[in-house]
């Protein structure tokens, strides 16, 4: 529905693209187009290194022939350019809708910039969710139990009728956050309990948003 946003978004997150970078590649929709403007641009003599945050981006990226690093190989990130999944007015973003958030997390930290991409059905009043929650898999019940105490809605995420595990090995537990009011407090609590590896709320704000505002890209700042 979003399409040709996101395909605006990626065209115009290349002008942020330097020759010699090291760039953070993210995960989803929006990157995988941002991905492939980068490929062409790669394949016409642009020069950048890629560390990707899943992978499915890294068989993209070698796909198109862009260069890969590993995280023990880069020793440095001059920028990600990733997407989101709710983004609200205090620059709060939610993110793991496609289950990388935290190699997308650590990647985000890593970097000296961070540029995301939200099409206009990102932006809410009010994070809702659902909050990603990255299990290791022995203690889902273990998580589970605490989460039903506090009476929240949750789901254990399936994908194709089987359970979603993701690149890491870990389940993921999506949250309702209806009942939330401090997303932020709810996340640091929940990253103190046994086996939670990772949440979907980025502590990490962004440096600048692209979005689309009446078909013209605009970016916002912090
Ligand atoms: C991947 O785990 C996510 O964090 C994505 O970056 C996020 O869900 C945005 O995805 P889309 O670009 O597909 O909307």
């Amino acid at each position: 529905m979003y399409e040709q946003e996101k395909r605006l978004l990626a065209e115009a997150a290349l002008k942020h693209v330097k020759n010699g970078m090291v760039l953070g590649l993210g995960t989803g929709s929006t990157t995988r187009l941002f991905i492939e403007v980068l490929g062409n641009w790669v394949q016409d003599g642009g020069q950048i290194q890629g560390v990707a945050t899943s992978d499915a981006t890294a068989e993209q990226a070698k796909q198109l022939n862009i260069p890969l690093l590993s995280l023990e190989e880069a020793t440095h990130i001059d920028l990600v350019i990733d997407g989101i999944d709710q983004i609200d007015r205090q620059f709060q973003v939610l993110k793991g809708g496609g289950g990388a958030l935290f190699r997308e997390k650590v990647v985000a930290l890593m970097s000296r910039e961070v540029l995301y991409l939200a099409d206009a059905s990102k932006f809410v009043h009010h994070l809702s969710g659902p909050l990603p929650v990255e299990v290791e898999p022995f203690a889902g019940p273990y998580v589970e139990q605490r989460l039903q105490e506090k009476h929240l809605v949750f789901t254990l995420r399936q994908q194709d009728g089987q359970l979603f595990v993701t690149d890491g090995g870990h389940l993921i537990i999506d949250v309702d956050l209806e009942r939330i009011q401090d997303v932020r407090h709810f996340a640091q609590e929940l990253k103190g309990w046994s086996g939670v590896v990772e949440t979907g709320y980025f502590e990490r704000q962004p440096d600048h948003v692209l979005t689309v505002e009446q078909g013209n890209v605009r970016q916002l700042a912090h």
